[in-house]
């Protein structure tokens, strides 16, 4: 069998047609998502429910023949697993007890006692490699240290990450030591999701773009790398996606500085300046405004040519610049990939 199209682009080849897949591709925007969900009851024991994680992750794969499956979960598991407490407010988002402090930290657990409340997800995995068609790959994720932190401190999301700001300025003690946690515990958790079956593991780093100078290199980069440095002295082999999100000129050079095997652009960036500046040192994913998935049309197409041919001459995996919305048109989905398929 050839190898998979988005190992093989993950790999630095440059394929005629890129892969694609597309960040929460299960979700709200699918009737058929919608009616697992309330099956499941809610977004919880969605995720921790085994059978119904993985029908809702190969529901995207069967509309639409994506060429990757994402592990569906959330990166707000790790905290639960962590110790803290997690709930989702509906139409709000998530909630979580808050750590601002040495007596927060100490109620955390080791990094190594995650797996009981995170079993689940592996049997997800499980059943998702059996249950994939065989040129789909299937990828596992964490959460970034940095992101993760800033819902565990602030106790839920804030636009300005606020919260974690100034706990890392007024007792960096203690924000070193709940990312020190993180990392350690992002190893744990990847580590199991590749003896599960994950074939890549992506890191979201969604705030990243609030960190500036020393402080991005400290807080975003350098956490990142560990988790990479680590992951690849037991699984030499592993791709690994990084996104740091909005992360600007800091694109440049990531993936070197980081050892990435491909680094995921948001749509604030310019295609051709990272055609240029970033897929230089290698494979790229992403940039595609997901406002095109709501309003489709002459505009998606469009856009659809420009970003596919911007990159056409390195590595490249199709996928928008932020998650796909609930209130997308899921055949706009559906012309995103005809499109790009009929380049
Ligand atoms: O991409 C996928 O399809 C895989 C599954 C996945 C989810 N969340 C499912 C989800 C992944 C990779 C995530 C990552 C995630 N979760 C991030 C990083 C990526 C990003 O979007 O920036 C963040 C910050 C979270 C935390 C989180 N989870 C928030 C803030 C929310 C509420 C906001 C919202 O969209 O409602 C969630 C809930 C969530 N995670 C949903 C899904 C499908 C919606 C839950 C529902 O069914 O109501």
């Amino acid at each position: 069998m050839a190898q998979k199209t988005i190992l093989r682009a993950l790999a630095g080849e440059t394929l005629p047609t890129p892969p694609i897949w597309m960040m929460r591709q299960a979700g709200r925007y699918l009737p058929e998502y919608r009616a697992t969900r309330a099956q499941a009851g809610d977004f919880l024991s969605l995720c921790y429910n085994p059978e119904l994680a993985a029908e809702v992750t190969l529901q995207p794969i069967r509309r639409y023949g994506f060429d990757a499956a994402i592990l569906f979960a959330d990166i707000l598991l790790l905290p639960q697993a962590l110790g803290a407490d997690l709930w989702f407010v509906t139409g709000e988002g998530p909630r979580l007890s808050t750590i601002t402090d040495a007596g927060g930290m100490a109620t955390l657990k080791p990094a190594s006692e995650v797996h009981e409340v995170l079993s689940p997800i592996y049997d997800t995995l499980k059943i998702l490699k059996g249950a994939l068609p065989e040129e789909t790959t299937l990828i596992g994720f964490a959460g970034a240290p940095w992101t993760v932190a800033t819902y565990m401190v602030a106790g839920r999301g804030t636009p300005d990450q606020g919260p974690a700001h100034k706990l890392k300025n007024e007792d960096p003690a203690v924000f070193d030591a709940l990312i020190e946690r993180l990392i350690e515990g992002t190893i744990e958790y990847l580590s199991a999701q590749v003896e599960a079956g994950a074939e890549v593991v992506k890191l979201f780093d969604s705030w990243a773009g609030s960190l500036q100078g020393a402080d991005f290199d400290r807080y975003a980069l350098e956490p990142m790398r560990r988790i990479v440095t680590a992951l690849r002295a037991k699984y030499p082999e592993l791709p690994v996606i990084l996104f740091p999100r909005q992360a600007g000129p800091r694109y440049e050079g990531f993936a070197k500085a980081t050892g990435a095997s491909c680094v995921a652009l948001d749509n604030s960036v310019d295609a051709q300046w990272a055609a240029s500046h970033v897929q230089v040192d290698g494979c790229v994913q992403g940039n595609l405004a997901p406002g095109h998935m709501v309003t489709g049309g002459d505009e998606l197409v469009s856009e659809v040519k420009r970003i596919a041919g911007a990159f056409s001459q390195g590595p490249h995996i199709f996928n928008l610049g932020h998650g796909i919305t609930p209130d997308a048109d899921p055949e706009n989905v559906a012309l995103m990939i005809e499109t790009l398929r009929s380049l």
